[in-house]
């Protein structure tokens, strides 16, 4: 939250907008009590202001007196006198709207539908009702949902999501945006995305303040004293995120992403939520939902070796569930049949969604070494990572090897075991063997010993 510069330096005096102060947020008086203090604290005189700004000394006196509405016009030139970011911009451009009945606040609605087989994941939906929950603290609740790709970070938030609307929170509106990370290049730029949510609240396009840090505090006026939800969905980096986010009590933040967002804890009070894929009972239970019952009680069994062979992976049973349903395969026997060559696994695709391009987009979001050592894992025998071993398979040190295994569960292409072991999805895994085959020749580009047990544990 923007802190206020005058009450830093005054001390005593009560925070405009604040519980001491004689006027309402973001009311004119609110604008007037602030304008006062900057220009006293700066040794102003109001003729002496009004000659900066520019504007006439009785309309800038009924300004402070909370008479007038100042104009955004006054608010920027007051900013760039008085040296105080954006505050009265950001103030009297949330004053504007809300003066202008037609173009005051709209109220947006703009979560994605919710999944009609939604399936399990009901631990998950209750932590974050504990956590983005109505208790009235002055903190803004932000719940990070992170994990792989295709685990289910995105029909969580919009589920949870949509039970809150009808449960009756966030009546001001819900606002969901989606900032296209982890690629970087490919990321939401966050200039961009306040201009979307400036104007998804009524904010015409030619009063979209012009930089970056007026769109945020501006932003941030909009929400004051409002209860709005706002889906950040996809998130590249913790920078991206923290630009975005609403400044006063009311409105909640749910933040998806597959990167852990290193540095977003020290800049904003947020839980994390890590997803895994599903567990045996949801898994078969979502392609069943899909599928429908007479397909599935045709043969259950090979449901749950279906489920298994789609590695519990949301993504992939959703795929299977619809080359099935699309009659591609016939039967989830079928289908499991043929998922029983790892490499098939990989090509699970209906129209333009495919198992590996959502893979592609976290690989190639990877630096070199962290991507060759991804590659490489891929070929080693087992889920779990053991950090020692990993070093002498890639030929780097043991200091090294943490480093970049690390960078791996920050992107949640491997997740901790514990402070030696690491665990690779099964379908991370042949995708990553996949690539190692494909860019460094196999296990030709194993290191020292372990390549000869490499090669072993490959054919066995
Ligand atoms: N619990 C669930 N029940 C039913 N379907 C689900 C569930 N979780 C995910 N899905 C489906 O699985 C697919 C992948 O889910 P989703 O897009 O939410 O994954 P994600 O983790 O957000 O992926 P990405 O990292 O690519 O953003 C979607 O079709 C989604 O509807
Ligand atoms: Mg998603």
């Amino acid at each position: 939250m923007l802190r206020n510069s005058v009450q830093d330096s005054a001390g005593s005096r009560p925070e405009p907008g604040g519980p001491d102060c004689p006027c309402g947020a973001d009311s004119p008086g609110t604008f007037g009590h602030l304008l006062r203090a900057h220009r006293e604290r700066r040794g102003l005189s109001l003729t002496q202001l009004a000659g900066l700004v520019h504007f006439n000394r009785g309309h800038l006196s009924k300004v402070e007196n909370g008479k007038r509405t100042p104009s955004v016009v006054l608010g920027a030139a007051c900013d760039r006198v008085l040296d105080s970011g954006s505050r009265f911009t950001a103030i009297a451009t949330a004053l504007e709207a809300a003066s202008r009945p037609s173009a005051g606040w709209v109220h947006p609605a703009q979560l994605p539908a919710a999944k009609r087989f939604f399936t399990g994941r009901r631990r998950h939906l209750k932590q974050l009702s504990q956590w983005l929950g109505d208790d009235r603290s002055l903190a803004v609740p932000v719940a990070v949902i992170n994990g792989p790709p295709g685990v289910g970070k995105t029909a969580l938030a919009v589920q949870w999501a949509h039970q809150a609307v009808c449960d009756g929170r966030f009546a001001d509106g819900q606002l969901f945006v989606d900032l296209e990370g982890p690629e970087p290049g490919e990321a939401a730029d966050p200039f961009d995305v306040l201009g979307h949510l400036l104007h998804a609240v009524g904010v015409p396009g030619e009063r979209l303040p012009g930089d970056l840090h007026q769109r945020a505090a501006a932003f941030r006026s909009y929400l004051h004293g409002r209860e709005v939800l706002l889906v950040l969905d996809n998130a590249a980096d913790a920078q991206q995120v923290h630009h975005l986010l609403p400044g006063s009590p009311g409105s909640a933040v749910v933040v998806t992403s597959r990167s852990r967002l290193p540095g977003l804890l020290s800049r904003v009070d947020a839980a994390t939520l890590p997803m895994t894929e599903l567990c045996r009972p949801e898994a078969a239970m979502l392609l069943r939902a899909m599928i429908g019952d007479a397909r599935a009680d045709a043969d259950p069994a090979a449901l749950t070796v279906l489920a298994e062979r789609c590695g519990r992976l949301p993504l992939a049973l959703v795929l299977a569930a619809e080359n099935i349903v699309s009659c591609q395969h016939p039967s989830a026997d079928r289908l499991a049949a043929e998922l029983k060559a790892e490499e098939a696994r990989l090509a699970l695709a209906e129209g333009d969604v495919a198992l590996r391009h959502t893979f592609d987009a976290s690989y190639r979001a990877l630096d070199e070494p962290s991507a060759r050592i991804f590659r490489l894992l891929g070929l080693l025998p087992g889920q779990v990572i053991d950090v020692a071993a990993t070093a002498v398979t890639a030929g780097v040190s043991h200091a090294e090897a943490v480093r970049l295994l690390r960078d791996l569960a920050s992107a949640h292409l491997i997740r901790q075991q514990d402070e030696r072991h690491y665990l690779m999805h099964d379908l991370l895994r042949v995708y990553a063997a996949d690539l190692c085959r494909q860019l460094d020749g196999g296990t030709a580009a194993v290191q020292g010993e372990d390549r000869a047990k490499t090669e072993a544990a490959l054919v066995a």
